[in-house]
């Protein structure tokens, strides 16, 4: 009896180790940093972390990636990059699932990047010198839940970049300007509203345009920004013929000489006329 309990208790405890071990093998552990000063042209297989935090690479070549198949965690946080080489599709291991890039001097990141990253969870841009984003961004991210832009000079957001998804999103720190795209895009956030939106992102200003520098993004109503089309071609083509009223009057109403040519070479055409009464008026 005592025999059996004993056999029992060994596989019990057997088996507690194997799917200790089996959880742990399937967690990811980074090591730590290896520090360089080139981005290594082949990176080892197989292996599930590359941390290169703190080494001075100024460029990425992102298709030497591609090769690390199972990679899940790439740090290169740190690092002093300024440029990502450009971009082929399916350069991204599709078993990647965080990204570091922060603290670094990326002003773009290539059209492609990150397009075919269908596992990316976390990903880490901030603290860069990035201006915009590319249209599209992170669309096919669909499991993203950290997504880290603060401390860059971004003044406008790809829509696509705002994943129900989200748990984190960092965007503080940014010259936001207050059009009517972004306040559109951050209200028709998808399954989100503005509220929640709000409650997830914090506090964001207004640098631009003039009239909202200071302002909470999320106390500008579309209604400020977003103004009609028809009012703007109003406001653009208004002045223009008030201008050209003003000109005709001043050319062919004053002198007698012009009145004269002008009543002359009324067949030759307008715009002839009002060179010609310019001209005249000019050397009068
Ligand atoms: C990379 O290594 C550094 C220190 O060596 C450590 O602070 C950092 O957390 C590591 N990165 C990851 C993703 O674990
Ligand atoms: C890495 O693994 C892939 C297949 O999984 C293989 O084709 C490639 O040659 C390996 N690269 C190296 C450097 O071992
Ligand atoms: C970082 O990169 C810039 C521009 O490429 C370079 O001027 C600077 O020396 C680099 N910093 C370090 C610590 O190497
Ligand atoms: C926004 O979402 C919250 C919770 O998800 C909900 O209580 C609220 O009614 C929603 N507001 C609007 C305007 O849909
Ligand atoms: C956001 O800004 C308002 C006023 O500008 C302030 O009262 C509030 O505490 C801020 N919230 C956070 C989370 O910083």
């Amino acid at each position: 009896m005592a025999f059996v309990v004993g056999i029992f208790f060994l596989c019990g405890i057997l088996s507690i180790l194997y799917l200790v071990s089996k959880g742990r093998s399937e967690r990811c552990e980074c090591p730590v940093a290896t520090v360089l000063t080139r981005f290594p042209s082949s990176l080892l297989n197989g292996t599930c972390c590359l941390n290169f935090t703190g080494s001075l690479f100024n460029h990425v070549p992102w298709a030497a990636v591609n090769y690390a198949t199972e990679l899940k965690i790439l740090d290169l946080s740190f690092c002093n990059l300024t440029q990502i080489d450009s971009i082929t599709v399916g350069s991204t291991p599709s078993s990647l699932q965080e990204l570091y890039l922060g603290q670094n001097q990326l002003t773009t990141v290539p059209h492609d990047f990150l397009s075919d990253a269908y596992s990316l969870q976390v990903l880490d841009l901030g603290n860069n010198l990035l201006e915009d984003l590319p249209a599209d961004f992170l669309q096919n991210a669909k499991s993203l839940r950290v997504l880290l832009l603060s401390g860059n000079r971004l003044h406008s957001l790809p829509s696509s970049v705002l994943r129900p998804s989200l748990q984190q999103l960092d965007l503080e720190d940014n010259p936001w300007a207050c059009t009517c795209s972004l306040v559109e895009e951050l209200q028709g956030a998808p399954r989100r509203n503005f509220s929640t939106l709000e409650g997830l992102v914090g506090n964001l200003t207004c640098v631009s345009p003039q009239s909202m520098t200071g302002r909470s993004v999320w106390s500008v109503q579309a209604r400020e920004v977003c103004r009609l089309p028809g009012l703007t071609a109003l406001f653009i083509v208004l002045p223009l013929l008030l201008l050209l009223g003003l000109v005709l009057c001043w050319c062919c109403g004053k002198s007698p000489l012009c009145n004269l040519t002008c009543n002359s070479c009324n067949q030759c055409g307008f715009s002839f006329c009002v060179h010609w009464c310019l001209h005249m008026h000019v050397m009068l």
